[in-house]
């Protein structure tokens, strides 16, 4: 896979999840919800997994930005973390609901940033051109 389709693939990723995540935070009905977080739960993984293969998005970021091994060493902390959290979401679907959705939008809301630092970084590394 050439670089830029490397990127370009992430980028596609991110649009995906997010989309996915505003559809899950719109779901009304509790069914619907859970079963969107059950899926986001096997969806997240996939995309972590493909940024963080040898050789792919970040340890080009390690290689090509400034400081890249410290912000790498942040974006794989935040991946493990998110890991963690959809469990636990996941494990206390049953729990009280309006609670759990505030849990949802705190997610979503780290994840946006999350991905969004990645874009940054990724649009800042030469070695896509
Ligand atoms: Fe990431
Ligand atoms: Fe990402």
């Amino acid at each position: 896979m050439r670089p830029q389709d490397t990127f370009d693939a992430i980028v596609r990723g991110h649009r995906a999840l997010r989309k996915f995540v505003q559809k899950a935070l719109s779901d009304i009905e509790t069914e619907a919800l859970h079963s969107d977080l059950r899926e986001l739960r096997g969806m997240l993984p996939v995309h972590f997994d493909f940024e963080e293969r040898a050789g792919g998005f970040l340890e080009r970021i390690r290689t090509g930005i400034p400081a890249g091994e410290a912000e790498v060493d942040l974006l794989r902390a935040e991946h493990d973390a998110f890991r963690v959290d959809i469990e636990e979401i996941i494990a206390d679907l049953g729990g009280d609901q309006a609670e759990l959705r505030g849990r949802i939008r705190d997610f979503a809301t780290r994840l946006r940033d999350h991905e969004q630092k990645e874009r940054t970084w990724g649009s800042q590394i030469t070695l896509w051109r």
